[in-house]
């Protein structure tokens, strides 16, 4: 199993994001992930297609892009043209999520699907073959910097447990309120691949991914 961490931008300074981006590409994250919200799926708004496009030209990092927004189907194509590698949409934001599945797809993006916390891992049960990543939310999405919600560990080991059982190795990756300290507990509970935005770009954002990528090498 791969073991991959991706930044989130939505805590690095925004006044010089190239160079943040830069940092931790430099220090070894393999990802760098970006949260677009559309201030109506979660409350706030940050960025969208012109951020994005601008970033790609600053690193050859995969850019997994996490689309917080109402039926992002419609913005598929966009968010592909603007260099996004993975694109990430929520089970509960899609009224068709198989078709919106296909849409990725088709533009030769990775497709993943989000859950918020709330939101039991049953309801993949039917598209377990169809992505290319699960991402369990241990926060409710919409901002950084929030706390770890405990009970979501069992829901990325009961995850693991139905991909295992359907002979599937599919990536699994957590977003919210992961740090140094309890990012063992998520790898243990199944997932590898690991979003972190405080616990990443608070001081010192080379030393705080080295960090976590020495982690990685006890797996
Ligand atoms: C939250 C976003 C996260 C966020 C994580 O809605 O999806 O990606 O930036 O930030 P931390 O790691 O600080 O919880
Ligand atoms: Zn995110």
């Amino acid at each position: 199993m791969m073991y991959i961490l991706a930044p989130s931008i939505l805590s690095a300074d925004f006044s010089k994001l190239g160079e943040d981006v830069k940092t931790v590409s430099d220090a070894g994250a393999q990802y760098i992930h970006l949260d677009v919200m559309d201030g109506a799926f979660v409350p706030s708004i940050s960025f969208g297609m012109p951020v994005i496009s601008s970033l790609r030209k600053t690193t050859d990092r995969v850019f997994d892009v996490h689309m917080m927004v109402e039926e992002p189907g419609r913005y598929v194509n966009d968010v592909r043209k603007a260099g996004a590698d993975i694109i990430c949409v929520h089970q509960e934001a899609c009224l068709h999520l198989d078709r919106t599945i296909n849409q990725i797809k088709e533009t030769g993006a990775r497709a993943a699907v989000a859950l918020n916390p709330a939101t039991p891992v049953e309801t993949l049960s039917c598209i377990l073959k169809e992505a290319d990543m699960f991402l369990i939310m241990s926060v409710n999405p919409g901002f950084g910097g929030q706390k770890f919600i405990p009970y979501t560990l069992e829901k990325i080991k009961k995850l693991r447990g139905m991909l295992d059982e359907a002979g599937l190795t599919t990536d699994i990756e957590v977003d919210g309120g992961v740090n140094a300290a309890n990012v063992r507990e998520v790898l243990d509970a199944g997932a590898n691949v690991i979003v972190a935005g405080s616990a990443v770009f608070k001081n010192d954002a080379a030393a705080n991914t080295k960090e976590f990528l020495k982690i990685f090498e006890e797996y």
